[in-house]
């Protein structure tokens, strides 16, 4: 009798803290891989920006930015941002074998001699990653860059209801933390998810096309947001489906 009371409030105290910290653990874990998957982003998408000048050079024609050289740039721009060799699961390669193809699919684009801006944009070559990357994920993960809806330049970029809610109400809100990310578990497209939205500001660089006057033309055709340095401007969304 007194011996299975023992037992009992025995297991009692080894299970509980087990049973609550397990949701926990997990969710652990999928913070980690959104903040290795969203800093693998960025790491790519800065070997753009870095090589925007080289890409718009009329005067060369190979660039030496193959898939090859991009996901080695990709992974050293990681390193430096996060400290931390890249870890090699399957969604950290899935993200370098999407950065890899869609260089490999810009080749001719970007090889051309004679020609100066070709379009070929950071923005642009993260939602190509970015679909490339979801599309490989088979429905377990999906990421994508929006913004705040009246910035919205691709339809195909649109902050989904909690994207803009996130943005709107916690980012732009009164005291929220410069540069921190929100995540909790919600439905994205009705399914149960793991969801993660890191936010990004303007900085002078993107003026020249997101910035004043607004409605102007900037060099891709498009009209400029009148945003200003240092604005909220975009997000990296991750969902990690359950
Ligand atoms: C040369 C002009 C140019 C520059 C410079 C530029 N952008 Fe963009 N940006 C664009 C275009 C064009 C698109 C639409 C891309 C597409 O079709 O997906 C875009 C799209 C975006 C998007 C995705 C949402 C949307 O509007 O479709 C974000 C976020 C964004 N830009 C942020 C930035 C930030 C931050 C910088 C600076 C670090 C920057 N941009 C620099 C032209 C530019």
């Amino acid at each position: 009798m007194y011996l299975s009371k023992v037992c009992r409030l025995l297991v009692t105290l080894v299970l509980t803290p087990l049973v609550l910290t397990f949701p926990y653990a997990a969710l652990g874990d999928d913070v980690a891989t959104s903040e290795s998957l969203t800093t693998l982003f960025r790491a790519s998408r800065k070997v753009i920006s870095v090589n925007q000048n080289l890409i718009n050079d009329a005067s060369k024609g190979h660039k030496g930015l193959d898939g090859k050289s991009v996901v080695e740039m990709a992974k050293a721009n990681y390193k430096d941002a996060s400290g931390k060799t890249l870890s090699s699961g399957k969604p950290q390669k899935a993200m370098l074998e999407s950065v890899s193809e869609i260089m490999s699919e810009a080749q001719e684009l970007i090889n051309q001699a004679d020609v100066g801006f070709k379009g070929f944009l950071p923005a642009i070559f993260a939602r190509r990653v970015a679909g490339r990357f979801s599309q490989k994920m088979q429905g377990s993960m999906s990421i994508k860059l929006t913004a705040p809806k009246k910035y919205v330049r691709n339809r195909a970029n649109r902050p989904d209801k909690w994207e803009h809610d996130v943005i709107e109400n916690k980012f732009k809100g009164e005291g929220y933390e410069n540069g921190k990310p929100f995540f909790e578990v919600a439905k994205s497209k009705g399914k149960d998810a793991f969801r993660y939205i890191l936010p990004e500001y303007y900085g002078e660089s993107c003026l020249g096309c997101h910035g004043s006057p607004k409605g102007e033309l900037d060099i891709t055709g498009g009209k400029k947001e009148g945003g200003v340095l240092g604005e909220l401007g975009g997000a990296i969304s991750l969902a990690i489906f359950k």
